[in-house]
């Protein structure tokens, strides 16, 4: 980029925006963010945080002064906005980077994907597989013990770290050549559930180990746990059951080929997060 105009980052204080803006400020862009609560963001000064709420897309019109690219992600339970939301980008900013999201049950990928790239303002779409941060959901049950409890232990995903999605999205926002394009990203590996505990135990030097529940047993546990939205339990259990009964997971050498290096281990994920387990 040529001239010194913010890039805007919305959800900035994401597991994915925070890496974003992190990696913004470390290579000289000028940065916005934008949060509901610009007081209690905790940001660096250089950064502007500036309030908005994308249920209310005339909020988000407003942080668009002067913008040059925007990073968007849609962390709402409906997709009914997005469009109102992507329109009032398009008209104001040269370039976006939407992160899609599996979680909204009204609006498809293919939808959202479509209605992104269709909006006459330079685009891509980024498709992630599972993050690795959700691995956290196990964390109380890893302080409490050496047991993780849960439904589903064969399936595998490739979990990927949040600093190698927000490495591409940099890429998408910062250089030429990604526009129109839609990323598959994954980590570098396939693990069952019942791997993943094996290797966080590993990185946290304790013996972890899996234990199969019926699916109506996780769903309890799930619903009883005050810290998971009892609107996403069965989001995710379907899911999962999807994924199993489902085609092979394929995992994609994207990440490597857009920024140049291989994407993060679930074992390196474990070891820059150990502390979130204790
Ligand atoms: N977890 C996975 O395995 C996975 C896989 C694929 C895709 N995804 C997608 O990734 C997204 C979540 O990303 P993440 O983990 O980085 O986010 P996160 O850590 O869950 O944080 C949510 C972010 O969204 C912002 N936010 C929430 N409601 C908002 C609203 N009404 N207006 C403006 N901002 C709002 C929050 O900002 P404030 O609270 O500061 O306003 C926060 O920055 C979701 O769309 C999810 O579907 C997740």
């Amino acid at each position: 980029m040529t001239d010194n105009r913010p890039i805007l980052v919305i959800a900035s204080t994401g597991n994915v925006g925070r890496q974003i803006v992190t990696q913004l400020r470390e290579a000289g862009y000028a940065v916005r963010a934008v949060t509901r609560n610009p007081r209690t963001a905790d940001f660096p000064s250089d950064v502007e945080v500036t309030g908005g709420d994308l249920s209310a897309p005339s909020t988000i019109a407003a942080c668009l002064d002067g913008v040059d690219a925007v990073f968007l992600l849609w962390p709402l339970h409906t997709g009914k906005r997005l469009a109102a939301v992507v329109d009032v980008i398009a008209r104001r900013a040269r370039r976006l980077v939407f992160l899609g999201t599996g979680g909204v049950p009204d609006l498809s990928f293919a939808e959202q994907e479509k209605l992104v790239h269709g909006r006459g303002t330079e685009s891509t779409v980024i498709r992630p597989s599972t993050f690795a941060v959700n691995t956290l959901w196990w964390a109380d049950q890893i302080r409490a013990g050496d047991v993780v409890r849960g439904a589903y232990g064969a399936l595998r995903m490739s979990l990927i770290h949040e600093a190698d999605i927000a490495a591409v999205a940099v890429r998408a926002l910062t250089e030429p050549g990604h526009h129109g394009v839609t990323y598959a990203l994954t980590g570098p590996e396939a693990l069952t559930q019942v791997e993943q505990v094996r290797v966080i135990g590993d990185v946290l030097g304790r013996p972890l180990h899996w234990e199969e529940l019926t699916r109506e047993q996780a769903r309890r546990r799930l619903l009883a746990d005050e810290t998971f939205p009892d609107s996403f339990v069965d989001v995710l259990l379907d899911g999962y059951a999807d994924m199993l009964a489902g085609p092979p997971l394929v995992l994609t050498t994207t990440i490597h080929d857009i920024t140049g290096a291989p994407a993060r281990s679930l074992r390196q994920w474990v070891t820059d997060h150990a502390a979130d387990f204790t």
